[in-house]
């Protein structure tokens, strides 16, 4: 990015020592629009104002040229079609550093040139992508920091939006240096849903600075996706562009950018690229290398078209199995969250399940105690699994957790439940051994009652993870399969 503005600079003092009279303060410009920081890119060399090219033009290079303007955020490149004519072309070694200006620019003809838009009211400095940094709003010509004060997470949300990045990820003070004076007076009052920072209400503020830390720092996230998989870490790259979602051309993919959507995600790391056919239509095209400089897919993507695009198969892409426990009444006689009370000599089933995904795959039951740790294993028969113990005993105390796997896409993936705690008390308890020798069709309606425990696990509560745990309903089936489902489940005594 460096080089672009090296180059632009080098531009602007090559002309400048030419002809000092005639000297032009920008030899750069967006023209065609009402406001000078949108429309077509012109570049004046030798007194000629031309079009550029549109060719291999990404928001990254556009956001040299926005700041070259004091035009805040690239948000926008465009292809504009155009009568064939002759226009600017950057040549590509010209982003290598040393390179003179006369060197790389040429004239080639062509009928797509740029069409860039920024961003006059918003910007994010310092940061390490254009989703990411200081927030700063210009009014009368000046740019202005904000106080962590006056900002909150649904005016995020609408920076973010207007920047064309996903929604925040963190707001912090300070994350991207202080605030540099002046500094906004105005407190925000964003709902959230409007489509410019300035057009929220505000309120005054009277701040003339911010105290030390204060300064807002905004991290928006990536808009990339991964749709038409089993699960929303695989499947076909997509990428947000001018408010809409555009497949990626597989052209050049590798591992390695591959990892970063998938970490972006939250889905682990990559398993495998491949492609997927399609008709031929508008994408976007992703040079790899310009991940080399940075993790930003949003930055490096030019509009194409293309009949192969990228698919993405990440190594989260399973959903996390539940753990549950089909009440019987005999052994359950308290059970919260996470936790199990059993009492000894009772029967205890514990079910593992999977919403369905992939076909096939086992369940692997592992236990935990002070002493001991084993586990057993059965095949997913419709996505579940049903351990039985017939008699607790204190030895079966201790944590469990469900493990599914799967070899699909030539990889093998797992997963794990959350875990449940389960304790053994002491006695058998009669009533329930009453129960149950007396009243049999009693029990087996009773046996319904699924108890679902909520995970508090982790995986569970990042940002944007959907919910994993489906409630599994046995209900009205299992009073039918009660006996069936007790046959097959595997049975467990030590
Ligand atoms: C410099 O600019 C002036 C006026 O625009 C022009 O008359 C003159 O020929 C130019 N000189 C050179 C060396 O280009
Ligand atoms: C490009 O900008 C011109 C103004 O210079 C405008 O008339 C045209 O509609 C724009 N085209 C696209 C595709 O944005
Ligand atoms: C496109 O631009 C990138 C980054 O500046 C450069 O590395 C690449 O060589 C260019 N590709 C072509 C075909 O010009
Ligand atoms: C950007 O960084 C510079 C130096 O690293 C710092 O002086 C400045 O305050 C920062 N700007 C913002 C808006 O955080
Ligand atoms: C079960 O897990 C809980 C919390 O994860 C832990 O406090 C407890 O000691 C574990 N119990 C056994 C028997 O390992
Ligand atoms: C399951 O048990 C087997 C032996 O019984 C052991 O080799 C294996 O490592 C265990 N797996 C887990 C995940 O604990
Ligand atoms: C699997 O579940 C479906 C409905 O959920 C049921 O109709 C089918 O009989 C089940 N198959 C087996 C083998 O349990
Ligand atoms: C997948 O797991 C199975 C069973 O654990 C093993 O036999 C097989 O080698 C594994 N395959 C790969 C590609 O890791």
């Amino acid at each position: 990015m460096d080089h672009l503005l090296l180059l632009l600079l080098l531009w602007s003092s090559g002309i400048s020592e030419r002809n000092q009279s005639s000297a032009e303060p920008d030899e750069v410009r967006l023209v065609g629009k009402a406001s000078h920081c949108g429309g077509t890119l012109e570049m004046k060399h030798v007194r000629e104002w031309r079009p550029v090219d549109f060719y291999n033009w990404t928001l990254k290079k556009a956001a040299v040229v926005c700041e070259h303007l004091d035009c805040g955020s690239a948000v926008s490149v465009q292809e504009r079609k155009s009568p064939r004519r002759l226009v600017w072309s950057i040549r590509p070694d010209c982003f290598q550093s040393g390179s003179k200006l006369g060197d790389c620019l040429r004239l080639l003809p062509s009928t797509t040139i740029l069409n860039l838009t920024c961003l006059d009211s918003v910007r994010l400095l310092n940061g390490s992508s254009l989703c990411s940094g200081g927030l700063q709003v210009k009014s009368s010509q000046r740019w202005s920091s904000v106080c962590e004060d006056d900002f909150d997470l649904q005016d995020a949300e609408v920076v973010c939006r207007e920047l064309g990045c996903g929604p925040p990820s963190l707001l912090q003070g300070a994350l991207y240096g202080e605030a540099e004076a002046p500094v906004w007076s105005r407190e925000f009052q964003c709902g959230g849903h409007e489509s410019a920072l300035l057009d929220c209400r505000s309120s005054g503020s009277a701040r003339s600075s911010c105290s030390p830390g204060k300064a807002a720092g905004l991290t928006c996230s990536e808009p990339v996706r991964l749709v038409g998989g089993a699960s929303r870490c695989a499947g076909t790259l997509e990428v947000k562009h001018l408010g809409e979602w555009r497949p990626v051309d597989d052209n050049g993919w590798t591992m390695k950018p591959a990892a970063v959507v998938c970490e972006h995600l939250d889905c682990g790391s990559a398993v495998s690229v491949g492609k997927k056919k399609s008709t031929y239509r508008f994408v976007l095209k992703i040079n790899p290398d310009c991940f080399k400089l940075r993790s930003s897919l949003r930055e490096c993507v030019e509009p194409s078209y293309s009949s192969s695009l990228l698919s993405v198969t990440c190594s989260d892409l399973l959903a996390q199995p539940s753990i549950i426990v089909p009440a019987s009444i005999d052994g359950v006689s308290e059970a919260q969250q996470q936790e199990l009370r059993v009492s000894r000599g009772s029967s205890l089933t514990i079910s593992c399940s999977i919403q369905p995904q992939f076909p096939g795959g086992s369940f692997q039951l592992t236990f935990t105690s002070s002493n001991t740790a084993y586990n057993y294993t059965q095949p997913a028969v419709n996505h579940s699994a049903h351990f039985l113990f017939p008699v607790t005993e204190p030895a079966h105390q201790g944590n469990y957790s469900c493990f599914y796997r799967v070899y699909v896409f030539s990889h093998n993936f797992s997963s794990e439940s959350c875990q449940l705690s389960v304790t053994v008390s002491g006695h058998p308890d009669p009533t329930g051994f009453i129960i149950r020798a007396l009243v049999l069709p009693l029990i087996l309606l009773l046996e319904n009652v699924v108890l679902y425990f909520y995970c508090k696990a982790s995986r569970g509560q990042r940002l944007g993870r959907p919910e994993n745990n489906k409630l599994v309903n046995f209900g009205v089936g299992a009073a039918e399969e009660g006996p069936a489902k007790e046959e097959g489940a595997h049975l467990i005594s030590r």
